[in-house]
């Protein structure tokens, strides 16, 4: 089992490039199905969600071609099998991305159906209020969704709840749906306009995403694109909390500012210096971090995907901090860790009250989910000795060279694959960090 060693207590200082955005990455993957022409996707993230879907599109018979770690040319044309088997789903929910765009190209499409996981029950019931609206029948059974329709017609769809997938899922449905469809109550994440201008660029007449109401007028076929997915603003909110939490001085390159807004803003009320130029942001720190509140929200508020990053760097702030889960009903599991490491964080339903020690100490600490582990190696860089952070096959599944880029920055951290490698470790590093 892979896991990361740290030695503590250096602060980041350097420059540090983000790669493409995975959750956008996920939704253009299975759009590029919907043409029988070519499409070529670049800056791609090379980390395992998008390996894994991409083989999962391959095993439907689509072509695919790994042009370099970071950019793929897939062909729909030759696609036989409709249905995705629970192996890939097991992997990756957002496989489910490939109902819609099978359902919106072939009007037949099965997917196993997705399990919960670390951070709630994650129902997937308005993807299928879409689909339904879209004139389909959608069936659950055997542990498959099955929908097909005889054709698909633009509907008018309300979401009864914000959802990133739905919004995803429903929109390839509907883009080749017959007349046009009105989705309200949509999300608005940088991840959604993303896919709708990728989709655009393949032919479609998606308007409004990023808004409150997406329109689309459904066309006849759509056409082969080249397209660069936009750079990923969690990767890059990770890097600013890791800046912070060890009172470093780090700039993050090829961002798009505008989407770190929340995350600078809430930074900046903890004490932080936050200096966007272009396509960097600087974060630095030239005073003890400060408390703060904050509550999760849909985009623009404060991304679900920074909490246990923000609430890792508060758990060493002076004073006492409230972090509040507004989107997930169970993304709190990496406190019992952060408490481990000396944090002192009280969570009471979907609020975590986090009384800053000022301190963290090392010591080993399992990784539950992806974000969850993130935190925990940015905790483990401001804590006193060492801290072994196991389990980090759920963080190589959204962050690329992790380990390579912290070190760029001065961190000490490196894979540990054995005993031997863990013993090595420590010794090397065995006196405190200059
Ligand atoms: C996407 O998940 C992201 N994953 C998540 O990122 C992210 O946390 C989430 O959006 C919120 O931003 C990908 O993009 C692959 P939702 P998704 O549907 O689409 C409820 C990461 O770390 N809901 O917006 O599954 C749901 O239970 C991952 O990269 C329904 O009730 O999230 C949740 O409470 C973790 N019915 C809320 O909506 C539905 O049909 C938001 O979920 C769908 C969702």
């Amino acid at each position: 089992m892979e896991r990361y060693m740290i030695k503590g207590g250096r602060p980041l200082v350097g420059d540090v490039e983000v790669n493409g955005a995975k959750n956008a990455a996920l939704g253009l993957l299975a759009g590029a199905i919907m043409t029988d022409d070519d499409v070529i996707i670049d800056n791609l993230p090379d980390v395992s969600d998008i390996n894994v879907l991409l083989q999962a599109i391959e095993g439907i018979g689509a072509k695919v071609e790994r042009i370099d770690p970071h950019t793929v040319k897939i062909n729909g044309s030759a696609i036989t099998n409709l249905s995705l088997d629970y192996g890939y789903i097991k992997k990756i929910r957002a496989s489910y991305y490939l109902l819609g765009a099978l359902l919106g190209k072939y009007h037949h499409a099965e997917v196993a159906l997705p399990g919960g996981c670390a951070i709630g029950t994650r129902p997937i019931d308005q993807h299928i209020k879409g689909f339904r609206a879209l004139g389909a029948n959608v069936d659950i059974e055997y542990g498959m969704i099955c929908t097909e329709a005889e054709r698909l017609t633009g509907s008018h769809i309300f979401f009864d709840v914000v959802s990133v997938g739905a919004t995803i899922n429903v929109m390839l449905a509907s883009v080749m749906a017959e007349g046009k469809t009105i989705l309200e109550n949509v999300a608005k994440e940088p991840h959604i306009v993303d896919v709708a201008n990728f989709l655009n660029s393949m032919g479609a007449n998606i308007k409004g995403a990023g808004t409150d109401v997406i329109t689309i007028r459904g066309v006849q076929k759509l056409h082969g694109t080249e397209y660069t997915v936009i750079p990923d603003q969690i990767e890059a909110g990770t890097f600013m909390c890791a800046a912070a939490i060890t009172g470093g001085d780090v700039t993050i390159h090829n961002v798009i500012p505008k989407h770190l807004e929340a995350t600078g803003s809430k930074l900046v009320e903890m004490g932080c210096h936050v200096i966007a130029r272009g396509d960097s942001i600087r974060v630095f720190r030239t005073e003890p971090l400060r408390d703060a509140k904050v509550k999760t929200q849909v985009y623009p508020g404060f991304p679900t995907d920074m909490q246990p990053q923000i609430a890792a760097t508060l758990a060493l702030s002076g004073g006492t901090s409230i972090v509040t889960e507004s989107i997930f009903e169970n993304r709190f599991k990496y406190v019992d860790e952060l408490n481990r490491m000396g944090a002192n964080i009280k969570v009471e339903g979907n609020t975590a009250i986090i009384k800053g020690m000022g301190h963290l100490s090392g010591t080993i600490v399992s990784s539950p989910d992806l974000r969850a582990g993130a935190a925990l190696v940015i905790a483990g860089l401001a804590a006193d000795g060492f801290t072994q952070v196991d389990d980090i096959v759920y963080i190589l599944r959204g962050y690329e060279r992790f380990d390579e880029k912290l070190r760029g920055l001065g961190a000490c951290i490196e894979v540990a694959k054995t005993e031997h490698d863990i013993k090595k470790f420590k010794l090397r590093f065995a006196s405190p960090v200059a």
